[in-house]
């Protein structure tokens, strides 16, 4: 018993000796990087000088072209092909559901929330959307014409299984 309270106590020391060894480390390595210039950063402002008056660029045009678009993996929530401005969600009204809910699916001809969207926290199916999935938009997003600031190097994943076979 006192055998094994001395080892775990040694296992701790060693332990707190190794991270304080790390964490110099890390430091030292961040130390070093500090003095060189940032690689890419791309300037989010734009061209003019940040401190001038100037009108803001005008907002990019969401995509409406009511394709749905292909998920990049199986878990990604698909993106909104549609337009959705004014539409209400808040506590007591949730646009989205007047279309995806079970319910209006054949009338409204959108797709259904799917069976995750139903389950709470411990895997429980239940009747209706759950609280975790009721914003919708914290999840799901519409696509813009906007240009991207630096080039998106994303392979799709059965193409990155192909350049390795
Ligand atoms: C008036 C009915 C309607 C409303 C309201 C509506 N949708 Fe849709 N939604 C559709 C239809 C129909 C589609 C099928 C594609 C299309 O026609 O645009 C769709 C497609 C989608 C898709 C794509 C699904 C996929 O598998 O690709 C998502 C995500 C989505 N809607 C989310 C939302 C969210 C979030 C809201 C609320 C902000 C919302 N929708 C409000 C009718 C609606
Ligand atoms: C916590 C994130 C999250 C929230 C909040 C959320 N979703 Fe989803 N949604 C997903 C994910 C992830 C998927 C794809 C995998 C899946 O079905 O769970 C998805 C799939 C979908 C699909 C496609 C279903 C199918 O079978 O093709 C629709 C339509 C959809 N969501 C609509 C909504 C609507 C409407 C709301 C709001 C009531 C909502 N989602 C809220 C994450 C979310």
């Amino acid at each position: 018993m006192c055998g094994q309270d001395r080892s775990g106590l040694k296992r701790l020391v060693l332990t707190l000796a190794a991270s304080l060894i790390g964490g110099s480390i890390v430091f030292v390595v961040g130390a070093m990087s500090a003095g060189e210039p940032p690689g890419i950063v791309p300037r989010v402002t734009g061209t003019v000088q940040p401190m001038d008056d100037h009108a803001a660029p005008p907002l990019a045009r969401p995509v409406t072209d009511d394709r749905r678009k292909m998920r990049n993996y199986p878990e990604q929530p698909p993106v909104i092909p549609h337009a959705i401005e004014g539409y209400q969600l808040t506590l007591r009204a949730n646009r989205c559901l007047d279309c995806h809910r079970r319910q209006f699916t054949e009338g409204s001809g959108a797709p259904m929330i799917s069976v995750t969207h139903f389950m709470d926290r411990d895997g429980q199916v239940l009747a209706d959307v759950t609280p975790r999935r009721y914003f919708c938009t914290a999840c799901h997003v519409q696509q813009t014409d906007a240009q991207p600031l630096v080039p998106n190097v994303f392979e799709d994943m059965t193409a990155a299984k192909k350049s390795l076979q």
